[in-house]
């Protein structure tokens, strides 16, 4: 899969005007650091794919701890593969203030989405470095395992098993696209059952979690903003939805004596689009994942297996949808005599966010000379499976053409060191 150099460097730099190379941050290590994780995992498509749990998202975990303990921070990882990188407070004894995200990616996706937070957590703690401050609470610099979920169709693991809120008895009958059980991904990445069970971290002990992300939708571009504040998370559903048909020859079955699974399933999945406007105007659903199985050119497919993304900002018309999703798959299944199986792999309530925080936010916007613009989330994020815990929120950054989960996926450098500037103004007032 590697092919290539990393094809962005040049082209960050090469648009950097410098102007917020100012207080100890510097675009050109971000840039670096952004353009060094991108060549791993890189696909031929100069895209990213570093999937949750593989060899390339441990290489990336293992590059960014390199760069935390170069920055004096003191780097661990728990029983779930949580990296951590922290910063002693000049109390000690306080709750710390975490800020991060993740390294692993969807298959083919951009170099921005989950990197971008992580490395702006670790340039705050650059830039206090050079410029010699000390935060009174203690500071982390976080990445969550496998936030994605590419791998066994959940994902949020890493978050999920830190907030205590991972139900191990239902990821152990998780299996991936190998063929392969949970456990024995887990343990091919060097991690146990028991430590992720035990990667759950005293909450008493936190303080806020500030995640930076990329916005992957169009809003702050038509604002002419660099960055915004996120008032709320839409929550994500997704269906595993099996067609059982019967698999036949395709020559001599004639065409009134079939059960077509994928016959059934393409009718499914185009009544799929018109389902979330019934609901509400904020809802989505998508079908983007499919199997037909036996997958032969002159068989009748019998099984085809499929997934639906939903997702709201309200908890009521997510239920709402999923429910009318179900039926749908019901209704067609039937008609076409096919036997349906449904299951929820991931249900996520959406999420509010802390308004004391989205206050602190959009204070450190203004403290960097911007005006604060308040958006919410469509993509899920780990500062929702945190933000149940303790207080948590998000800073986006501007995402070109609303791009994402595509190699195409790209933000200016000038916007990514605005968003470190926020980011930075922020800590320094929640570790105040
Ligand atoms: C994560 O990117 C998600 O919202 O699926
Ligand atoms: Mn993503
Ligand atoms: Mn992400």
């Amino acid at each position: 899969m590697i092919t290539e150099k990393s094809p962005i460097l040049d082209k960050l730099l090469n648009d950097y005007n410098q102007k917020w190379d100012h207080s100890g941050v510097s675009g050109e290590r971000l840039a670096r650091r952004l353009s060094e994780l991108a060549e791993i995992g890189l696909t031929d498509e100069h895209g990213s794919y570093r999937i949750g749990f593989s060899k390339e998202e441990r290489m990336a975990k293992n590059l960014v701890k390199k760069w935390m303990a170069e920055a004096g921070l003191q780097v661990y990882d728990d029983g779930a593969g949580n990296v951590f990188g922290r910063l002693a407070g000049r109390t000690p004894a306080l709750p710390a203030v975490l800020s991060g995200s993740h390294v692993d990616s969807v298959p083919n996706g951009g170099h921005f989405d989950g990197p971008l937070g992580v490395l702006a957590a670790l340039e705050v703690a650059e830039a206090w470095k050079e410029t010699d401050f000390q935060p009174n609470k203690p500071y982390e610099v976080v990445i969550f395992t496998d936030e994605e979920g590419a791998r066994f169709n959940g994902g949020l693991s890493g978050s999920s098993a830190f907030t205590g809120a991972m139900d191990i008895g239902q990821e152990v009958h998780r299996v991936d696209y190998e063929g392969k059980s949970f456990q024995q991904v887990i343990e091919e990445d060097g991690l146990t059952l028991e430590g992720i069970q035990k990667a759950k971290r005293d909450m008493e002990k936190l303080h806020a979690y500030i995640e930076v992300h990329i916005e992957q939708g169009k809003r702050l571009e038509k604002e002419n903003m660099p960055v915004g504040v996120v008032t709320g998370i839409a929550g994500p559903s997704w269906l595993r939805i099996q067609f059982h048909g019967e698999a036949g020859h395709a020559g001599n079955t004639p065409m009134d004596d079939r059960r077509d699974a994928l016959a059934a399933a393409g009718e499914f999945i185009s009544e799929v689009p018109f389902l979330p406007k019934r609901v509400s105007s904020t809802a989505v659903a998508t079908v983007g994942k499919l199997t037909v199985h036996p997958n032969g050119i002159n068989v009748i497919p019998g099984r085809v297996e499929l997934f639906v993304d939903i997702r709201d900002i309200s908890q009521e018309s997510l239920d709402a949808l999923t429910q009318s999703v179900i039926q749908k798959a019901e209704e067609i299944a039937g008609r076409h005599s096919i036997m349906l199986e449904c299951e929820q792999t991931l249900n996520v309530s959406p999420m509010p966010v802390d308004e004391t925080l989205q206050q602190v936010i959009a204070a450190a916007v203004r403290q960097s000379g911007l005006d604060p613009v308040f958006l919410t989330s469509g993509a899920g994020h780990d500062a929702m499976v945190v933000g149940r815990r303790i207080p948590s929120a998000m800073i986006f950054v501007r995402s070109k053409d609303g791009i994402s989960h595509n190699p195409a996926e790209w933000t200016t450098l000038e916007d990514c060191a605005a968003a470190v500037h926020v980011l930075k103004n922020t800590l320094e007032s929640l570790t105040d």
